[in-house]
C-alpha cells in the first residue's frame, strides 16, 4: 500500500492508542498525514492525558499530528478540520474511532451514563462528518489532487457487533454503535454524489479494553482467550483498503474483522411478510415465529477460533 495515498490528510480519532493508533500507522505507511486525535482518556472516558496524543505522534513520524482535546464537540470537529486544512492542505479522510465504555444493566444504568456514550460515540462522528464533508465537497469541486485527479474522501465508522447483535449490560454502547451505522448508510447516500464514499467497520482486535474483560463463565473465559490472539494491524489493514483509490466503489456497507477474516454483513430487510387481519396478536406468533431472531449476543455469535 505504500505510496497509495500520498498527498492525503486523514483525521482518526482515538488514534493514541488501541485500533486508532493501528489505523493511523497504516494510513501513514500508505502516505497520508493523519491527525492523532485522543484525549488520552479512561475506557469510561474519564479524566485524560494529553501526552497519549502527543507521545503517539511523535512516535509515527513528521506526518502525524496531535489533537489532545475531546473530539465529543462540534468545535473540536470544526478545529480538527481546519487542522487538517492548515497543515495537510486538506481533508480526504475521516475514520471515526474514538469510543467509551459505561456498562449497566438496562434497569440499573445512569441517565448520565447513557448520555455521555451517546455524545461520545456517536454525535461525535455526525459533528466530524458534518465539519469535514462540507470541505470535502468543496475540495472536489475544487479538483483538490490537480493532476492525480483525486477528488472524492472516504468516511469510516468504527461501530460493533455488539450494535448489531446487542450484548447483555451495554444499552448505550450498542444504542451508539447501531445509531452509528445508522449515520453511515445516510452519509453514504448524501455524499454520493460527490464520490465519498462511507462505510461502518465492526472491529475485533486485541486492545485496553479486551485486556480487562472479566469473565463470567467459561464461555467468556473461552472468548477472551481468542480475542487476545487477535492483532489491531487486521484492522487496520481494511480501514486503509476502503480509504484507497480501489475502494472508490464501495459505499453504505457494513464489514467486520477479525484477524485474517473479513465479514460482509447484511443489513436489516424485511424476512417475511403478512396480512394485518383481525387475530394479528395469534398471527405474529403462528405465521412468523419461525423468522424470528434469537437473543443470541455477539459475544456468543463469535466465540469461534480466530483466524489470525
Ligand atoms: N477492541 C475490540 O475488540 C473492539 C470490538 C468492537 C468495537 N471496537 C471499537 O473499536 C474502536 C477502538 O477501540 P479500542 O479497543 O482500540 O479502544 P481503546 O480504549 O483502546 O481506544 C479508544 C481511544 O479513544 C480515545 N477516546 C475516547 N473518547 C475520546 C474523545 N471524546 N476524544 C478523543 N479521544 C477519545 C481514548 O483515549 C482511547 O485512546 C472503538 O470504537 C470501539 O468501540 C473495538
Amino acid at each position: 500500500m505504500t505510496g497509495i495515498l500520498e498527498g492525503r490528510a486523514a483525521i482518526v480519532t482515538g488514534a493514541g492508542r488501541g485500533i486508532g493508533r493501528a489505523i493511523a500507522e497504516s494510513l501513514i505507511a500508505a502516505g497520508a498525514g493523519v491527525i492523532v486525535a485522543d484525549n488520552g482518556a479512561s475506557i469510561g472516558g474519564e479524566g485524560g492525558d494529553p501526552t497519549v496524543a502527543r507521545e503517539t505522534a511523535a512516535a509515527l513520524g513528521k506526518k502525524a499530528i496531535a489533537f489532545a482535546d475531546s473530539v465529543a464537540s462540534p468545535g473540536a470537529a470544526k478545529g480538527l478540520v481546519e487542522m487538517a486544512v492548515k497543515n495537510f492542505g486538506g481533508i480526504d479522510i475521516v475514520v471515526n474511532n474514538a469510543a467509551i465504555l459505561r456498562d449497566a444493566f438496562v434497569f440499573r444504568a445512569d441517565p448520565r451514563d447513557w448520555d455521555a456514550v451517546i455524545r461520545n460515540n456517536l454525535s461525535a462522528a455526525f459533528y466530524l462528518i458534518n465539519a469535514a464533508s462540507a470541505v470535502m465537497r468543496d475540495q472536489g469541486k475544487a479538483g483538490r489532487g490537480g493532476a492525480g485527479g483525486y477528488d472524492w474522501g472516504r468516511i469510516v465508522n468504527i461501530v460493533s457487533s455488539a450494535g448489531l447483535y446487542g450484548n447483555l449490560g451495554q444499552a448505550a454502547y450498542a444504542s451508539a454503535k447501531a445509531g452509528l451505522f445508522g449515520l453511515t448508510r445516510v452519509t453514504a447516500m448524501d455524499l454520493a454524489r460527490a464520490q465519498i464514499t462511507a462505510n461502518a467497520v465492526a472491529p475485533f482486535a486485541r486492545t485496553r479494553v479486551t485486556d480487562i474483560i472479566q469473565p463470567a463463565n467459561e464461555a467468556q473465559k473461552t472468548y477472551k482467550e481468542r480475542a487476545l490472539k487477535i492483532g489491531a494491524n487486521h484492522v487496520s489493514d481494511l480501514v486503509t483498503a476502503l480509504c484507497s483509490p480501489a475502494g472508490k466503489s464501495i459505499t453504505g456497507q457494513l464489514l467486520g474483522v477479525r484477524g485474517r477474516e473479513v465479514f460482509l454483513f447484511g443489513q436489516p430487510r424485511p424476512v417475511a411478510r403478512i396480512e394485518a387481519g383481525s387475530n394479528l396478536a395469534q398471527d405474529l406468533g403462528a405465521k412468523l415465529s419461525d423468522k424470528f431472531t434469537d437473543l443470541t449476543t455477539d459475544l456468543e455469535a463469535f466465540n469461534t477460533e480466530p483466524l489470525v
